[in-house]
């Protein structure tokens, strides 16, 4: 992978970026310090950049899997113009094998198959390449509307807490939960974001608190493990989350530790909210049982910031995601409305006419 730094203003919308015929990523692993771009010269280096957490974020990751298609179209067809369309099906795979949890990757990936099948005999790539801007200024639109009916939930002023990173980092742009905040900061509804600092990748606490901060919007960062006596406490009226998958049943799966939260938010009568476009929605996987739930290194949880925090000989279970019953979720919202008290009947009726 070639880092670059880019004569550009970096922002919160910068996370994935076509330039000049070229794929550039926001090397998130270095923020809040360091502001340089990954150039993902190949199909290789797009699917090493999302496994190796360049990108992260649902929606982030499946834009950036759109603009791979891209790149792996352009080597295939200067390679075999005949052949191409048989030839990048192995690039897809390779794409789709970066990251197993978040569906937004696979549902990329099929818009770009479609496309492919309907490109005509000249070069594909314009054709290819307009589908990923359109996916992308699409995700920054329905993230707004997402954004406007999250913030129709909530009767502020009032403080909300928000886990890992949601916001115009891990999306096309705005966020989906840190969306909903966005607005309803907007709207004069918010007191705090408390923002759990989400260990092992400190997604809280290095993007989600530069994404706030940057926006004067009031934060304070917290222990993941000082959530529940934050609620207890008083003054939280909602724990606002995004997804990576939600079953067909309304089960959520997040960010490891989204789970507990909504346990303690039930606990404490502080509601829950999802924010995730429809996108994220995969009829295809009946409940959170059937969702697969990515482990990662152990050497996550056993160093912190690149440095070994534990003995020698000491193992860690790294589940990067949990699922969340939709039994202790009040509301999930996308860009077609609110669900409130998601069950599978729910969710069929708002999915219908999806494409
Ligand atoms: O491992 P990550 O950083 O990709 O996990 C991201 C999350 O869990 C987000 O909450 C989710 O993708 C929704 S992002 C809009």
């Amino acid at each position: 992978m070639q880092e670059v730094k880019l004569d550009i203003p970096v922002t919160a919308d910068s996370a994935v970026l076509w330039r000049e015929d070229s794929l550039y990523l926001l090397d998130q692993r270095r923020l809040p310090a360091t502001e340089l771009f990954i150039h993902c010269r190949n199909v290789q280096e797009t699917a090493d950049a999302i496994r190796a957490m360049v990108v992260r974020g649902a929606p982030a990751i499946g834009l950036t899997a759109a603009y791979g298609v891209v790149v792996a179209a352009r080597a295939r067809f200067a390679e075999d113009a005949a052949n191409w369309r048989k030839a990048i099906e192995a690039d897809l795979d390779v794409l789709a094998a970066s990251r197993p949890t978040a569906v937004n990757l696979f549902w990329a990936i099929e818009h770009m198959r479609k496309r492919i099948a309907d490109s005509g005999d000249g070069d594909p790539v314009p054709g290819l390449l307009s589908e990923a801007i359109a996916l992308h200024e699409r995700d920054r639109t329905d993230n707004r509307r997402m954004g406007d009916f999250g913030a129709g939930l909530i009767h502020g002023p009032t403080s909300v807490i928000t886990h890992c990173n949601t916001g115009g980092l891990a999306t096309g742009g705005w966020g989906t939960a840190l969306g909903v905040i966005r607005s309803a900061h907007a709207a004069g509804k918010l007191d705090m974001v408390y923002a759990d600092e989400t260990r092992p990748w400190l997604q809280g606490a290095r993007l989600t608190a530069w994404e706030l901060a940057r926006d004067h919007i009031p934060v304070k960062l917290m222990a993941d493990s000082a959530a529940a006596a934050r609620m207890a406490g008083g003054g939280v009226g909602w724990v606002i989350v995004g997804s990576d998958r939600i079953a067909a049943n309304g089960d959520v799966a997040n960010k490891i530790g989204t789970y507990s939260l909504a346990v303690a938010a039930r606990y404490h009568g502080v509601k829950f909210m999802v924010a995730a476009p429809t996108s994220t929605i995969d009829m295809h996987t009946a409940d959170g049982a059937s969702i697969p739930i990515e482990e990662r290194a152990s050497s996550e949880v056993l160093e912190c910031l690149g440095q070994r925090i534990t003995a020698e000989g000491v193992g860690a279970w790294n589940p990067v995601f949990d699922v969340t019953p939709a039994s202790l979720v009040d509301a999930i919202v996308t860009e077609r409305g609110v669900i409130e008290k998601p069950d599978r009947e729910k969710i069929a009726a708002h999915m219908a006419g999806v494409a």
